[in-house]
């Protein structure tokens, strides 16, 4: 296993006290394999690969518990500098906004160049032939000449590839991407995620694609978590989940984006809001929106069950939800406006 969270935990000390931002994640990532990881804003996306990649803001962040097993060590107990060694060359991170990500100041062959001088102890002669060629490989025109100009010359979209590049520039055994078409345009979005599938799969590397966007992850991802309030709810096979989720809030996501097949049919929007990380609800943290809660949901915290039976079940497939079964079976854990025709 290239990456295995267990038990992850943290917090941030707010002026309304303690938001419990991560409530004991577990999620594993194999070399090769693409996971998606899906929810609303605020679920703890972001801050859960914040904590992988050791670039979490503490304080007011601190990581309360767990363990980031990488290639078999423990992230956590490493010394910061070991840490900084870690990152860019064994994992590195792809973020929703190149422009910020990136220095005005140098061009973008300096950039480049700068990862193999600094990591690989290459001659600046060397290291800019290597950006060039990096360039080439994200497909960036005449690469020769661009790799010159600096980040506000390009395109969004060209921007984000030259992200792709940097990121791959050490050729990691981990990418995390945190949105990273969220910022384009939907067509330059189509493009910029197949050239990150590919080299993906060229390179082998394990990658964890963070968004909101259920419509992207199907053609990309090979597995999905879906986060809410700080925990995992559901995690399966792509296909699996589409085909039958097997907890309510699952449901509402996949009901609330428009599909081809269900054309005609009224989008179904999740009620209310996500809760306060200062006050979570006690129980099921989805209670107060699930249309299948019952009593039990109000004071029992369900785990993170095993999917091992019904419809579409198999080993890979868990659910945070008493009623996981219930909801696989048939369309109640479906909200009542979702089975308009
Ligand atoms: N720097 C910070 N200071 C204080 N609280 C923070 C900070 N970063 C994150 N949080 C808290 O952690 C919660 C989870 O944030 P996170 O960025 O992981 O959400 P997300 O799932 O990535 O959402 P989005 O889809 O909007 O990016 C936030 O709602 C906020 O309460
Ligand atoms: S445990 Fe209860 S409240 Fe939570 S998702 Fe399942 S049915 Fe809904
Ligand atoms: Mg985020």
């Amino acid at each position: 296993m290239l990456l295995e969270v267990r038990d992850l935990r943290v917090e941030f000390a707010t002026r309304d006290g303690v938001a419990q931002a991560v409530n004991g994640v577990d999620y594993t990532v194999d070399a090769g394999e693409t996971l998606a990881v899906l929810g609303e804003s605020g679920s703890g996306k972001s801050v859960t690969a914040q904590a992988i990649m050791g670039i979490l803001d503490v304080p007011p962040g601190r990581i309360t518990g767990g363990e980031i097993l990488f290639k078999g060590r423990d992230l956590l107990k490493l010394k910061e500098e070991q840490r900084r060694s870690v990152r860019g060359a064994e994992m590195a991170m792809i973020f929703q906004d190149a422009l910020s990500s990136l220095n005005p100041v140098l061009t973008v062959g300096d950039q480049l160049g700068e990862m193999f001088v600094v990591h690989r102890g290459m001659s600046r002669k060397d290291a800019r032939a290597k950006a060039v060629e990096l360039m080439d490989r994200v497909r960036i025109p005449a690469a020769g000449q661009r790799v010159r100009d600096y980040p506000h010359q390009f395109s969004g979209g060209m921007r984000q590839r030259i992200m792709i590049a940097m990121a791959l520039a050490l050729e990691p055994d981990l990418i995390i991407a945190d949105e990273p078409t969220t910022a384009l345009d939907v067509t330059v979005q189509a493009q910029v995620m197949d050239l990150l599938a590919e080299l993906q799969r060229e390179y082998d590397m394990g990658l964890i694609l963070i968004t909101h966007d259920l419509g992207v992850v199907a053609d990309v991802a090979d597995r999905i978590a879906v986060m809410y309030a700080g925990r995992i709810v559901e995690t399966a096979p792509v296909h699996d989940l589409y085909k039958a989720p097997a907890h309510p809030y699952t449901r509402g996501l996949l009901d609330s984006i428009p599909r081809l097949d269900h054309k005609g049919r009224e989008l179904y929007a999740i009620k209310g809001l996500p809760p306060s990380l200062t006050a979570i609800p006690p129980g099921c943290p989805f209670h107060p929106r699930c249309p299948m809660a019952q009593d039990v949901c109000r004071t029992d915290v369900p785990p993170l069950y095993a999917v091992d039976r019904g419809p579409v079940s198999g080993p890979g497939r868990g659910s945070a939800c008493h009623f996981w079964l219930d909801c696989l079976e048939d369309s109640a854990c479906r909200g009542p406006a979702s089975d308009t025709p």
